[in-house]
């Protein structure tokens, strides 16, 4: 029986992205089975009986998953963060999870930017707005997409800042933004900050109000990370203090409903887009066949993430 690789997506890639899976997958001699679009967790349990590979977005990898897909070797999210599989259900069940790092990070930092431009200009209602030359952001967390932001930033003229605890202050400048030396101090410091932290443990609900209430006056928080990082009753909070902050967010949080009172501060994708483009699909997709090819043909596991 030829290996069956699956695509779950409940955000489909662009059908250009599913071609060329399916050209790097047929071309092995493995048969490709799509599920997109699903409605339930079911629908996923059920489609992942019999696979032996799986590539997945934002989809839910849960032990229940994991669990039921008893031929599964290795399961790729095509995409940055993998906070969405359960890492340790994939161990256990000796299954190899990978990600495909820095694949869609052009895409998410491009759409930063367009949420702020829309922002400055008042979401195009007419109302005179501000513009980005001139102005300080921070970007916390300078990884793939961090960098992409900064490169941008520099086009926009801003003054590009970062914070990242996992890099030197030499490797900060290296990649092109002025190295800052505390989270608190990137937030005082710039009238924007641009979020690429992961979501884990530690970084969940970091981002609270204490911390925001540090940016100056007109401040705002641009998150193409996660929501899941946000401390949300603290943002709402700071909203209702802060008149003149604003909060970018590509999807909306779980308490969008208490944002009602302050419109025209806020904007939220209805769904997360920010690495909806054709290009980043093609990216990350086929990266995500290769790597699968990769590993079941020559056992390499360079992009494993659950070591
Ligand atoms: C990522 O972690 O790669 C991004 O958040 C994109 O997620 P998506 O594939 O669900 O759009």
């Amino acid at each position: 029986m030829s290996v069956k690789v699956l695509i779950a997506t409940d955000k489909p890639f662009a059908p250009v992205a599913v071609k060329g899976i399916r050209e790097i997958v047929e071309k092995q001699g493995y048969q490709l089975v799509l599920l997109e679009k699903y409605t339930s967790p079911a629908e996923l349990i059920a489609a992942v009986a019999d696979v032996d590979a799986m590539i997945i977005r934002s989809d839910n990898a849960t032990k229940e998953v994991i669990d039921a897909a008893k031929k599964l070797k290795v399961i790729v999210r095509a995409g940055a963060g993998y906070d969405n599989i359960d890492l340790q259900a994939c161990t256990d069940k000796g299954v190899v999870a990978m990600n495909t790092p820095g694949q869609n990070s052009n895409a998410v930092a491009e759409l930063a930017f367009g949420m702020m431009v829309s922002s400055a200009r008042n979401f195009y209602t007419g109302k005179s707005g501000t513009e980005l030359k001139g102005k300080k952001i921070g970007v916390h967390a300078y990884g793939n997409v961090g960098q992409n932001v900064g490169r941008i930033a520099h086009g926009f003229g801003m003054e590009v800042y970062a914070f990242d605890p996992f890099m030197t202050a030499e490797q900060i400048k290296q990649a092109g933004a002025i190295p800052v030396e505390s989270v608190e101090k990137l937030y005082e410091m710039c009238d924007y900050v641009s979020l690429h932290i992961p979501a884990t443990e530690k970084t969940k609900k970091s981002i609270n109000y204490d911390l925001l209430n540090r940016m100056p006056k007109g401040g705002v928080l641009v998150n193409t990370a996660r929501k899941e990082v946000i401390d949300e009753a603290g943002l709402v909070k700071l909203m209702a203090d802060r008149p003149d902050f604003r909060y970018l967010s590509d999807i909306a949080p779980d308490n969008a409903a208490e944002y009602a009172p302050f419109e025209g501060r806020y904007f939220f994708t209805p769904k997360k887009m920010g690495a909806q483009t054709e290009e980043a699909n093609i990216n990350a997709g086929l990266a995500a066949a290769r790597q699968i090819v990769n590993f079941l043909e020559k056992g390499d596991k360079k992009f494993q993430v659950n070591k």
